[in-house]
């Protein structure tokens, strides 16, 4: 038999899908990412959401004097902009955007589907179809939190019925429009990006690729745990390490990771995220072991996402190799605290060196 692999050095992967937030918690986040990634896509919903590209670009230029704080050289991490679909977003903004070279793409978050969702978008095709017509024309990809928000459908269905109620209509009204489903979940999911027609992609957590619902459960009720699209169950889990250690360009990797002070996640109404942005490729890394599929990561971190976008591949190399990682029990973030995912438990993967 041949023995496993024990070292995996890979391009310098990419993080398609990223919640730094701002002010102090920016400041402490951002070297988390920036030692794990060479760029990442970075998510519009603050609280006061990024809506125009002259917001995303004095985001941007917070981002980079954060990085600067943190002793990050510059140019070691290239934030990726994105912008916040509204009912409102026009298509001067969209070539606005498209033309300003560091927005990468719009986001689309249902009206209270999420954490800082309620400036959503209501009525995609009745409100957007202007901005959906421009970004069609720029080549301006739309980033999809793919859940419905109908209070009648159940929680564990709301990625399903999505697909029917907006994907397939959207994608009906716009062919061209290039479509990233963020943070799929199931395998109704997975089989719809597989088999859509035209330019779509989808994104995978690291959590979604190694836990299933049970992990909220387990032993009592675990916040830490509890992110949106919720865990499903084993099947879908199954599904979606399939799909990512499939080596189909379609699928590539996107942490999802949104931190929130302990205090308002170990909470009667805890909020939605997982923070995996300190241990993100060591959690990857672990999740392709389980299936035997390390040669795989390659594609999914560091060459499907640029592929898609139309971006070069980074320069550099990331080595993981197999030891003991111990996920600490938690950070400090601002004047408060964050809890790493699966805080306190051990890892068979660890990050060695990068160049
Ligand atoms: O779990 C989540 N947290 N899902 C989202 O869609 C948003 C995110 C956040 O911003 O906290
Ligand atoms: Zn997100």
């Amino acid at each position: 038999m041949q023995s496993p692999t024990d070292t995996l050095t890979i391009t310098r992967p990419d993080d398609w899908h990223l919640h730094l937030r701002d002010g102090a918690v920016l400041d402490s986040v951002v070297a988390d990412t920036a030692r794990q990634f060479a760029r990442a896509i970075i998510m519009p919903n603050l609280k006061a959401p990024v809506i125009t590209t002259e917001l995303a670009m004095a985001y941007r230029q917070r981002i980079f004097q954060a990085l600067d704080q943190a002793g990050i050289a510059q140019g070691a991490f290239i934030p990726l902009m994105t912008l916040y679909l509204t009912d409102n977003t026009s298509a001067a903004e969209v070539v606005k955007a498209s033309q300003s070279g560091a927005v990468h793409g719009i986001k689309l978050y249902p009206a209270g589907a999420t954490t800082n969702s309620d400036a959503g978008v209501t009525d995609l095709l009745g409100r957007c179809s202007a901005a959906l017509e421009a970004m069609q024309k720029s080549g301006m990809p739309l980033l999809v939190h793919g859940e419905v928000t109908d209070p009648a459908i159940d929680l564990f269905d709301r990625e399903a019925v999505f697909i029917d109620r907006v994907m397939i209509p959207l994608r009906r009204a716009f062919p061209e429009l290039k479509v990233v489903f963020e943070h799929l979940t199931t395998s109704d999911g997975v089989d719809y990006v597989r088999e859509a027609e035209g330019p779509v992609a989808a994104t995978i957590t690291a959590h979604h690729l190694l836990y299933n619902r049970n992990a909220l459960f387990q032993g009592g009720i675990r916040p830490h745990w509890y992110c949106l699209p919720v865990l499903k169950r084993e099947k879908h889990r199954l599904a979606l390490i399939e799909a990512a250690t499939s080596g189909v360009g379609r699928f590539f990797l996107g942490t999802d990771s949104a931190p929130h002070p302990k205090g308002l996640k170990e909470n009667a109404c805890g909020c939605a995220g997982c923070y995996t942005a300190l241990h993100a490729m060591e959690l990857y890394a672990t999740a392709f072991d389980t299936v035997g599929r390390l040669d795989k990561l390659e594609a999914f971190a560091s060459l499907n996402g640029p592929a898609f976008y139309g971006l070069a591949v980074n320069q550099g190399t990331l080595t993981l190799r197999r030891g003991n990682y111990q996920i600490p029990a938690e950070l400090p973030m601002a004047e408060s605290s964050v809890v790493p995912l699966a805080a306190g438990e051990t890892l068979g993967w660890t990050i060695a060196a990068q160049s």
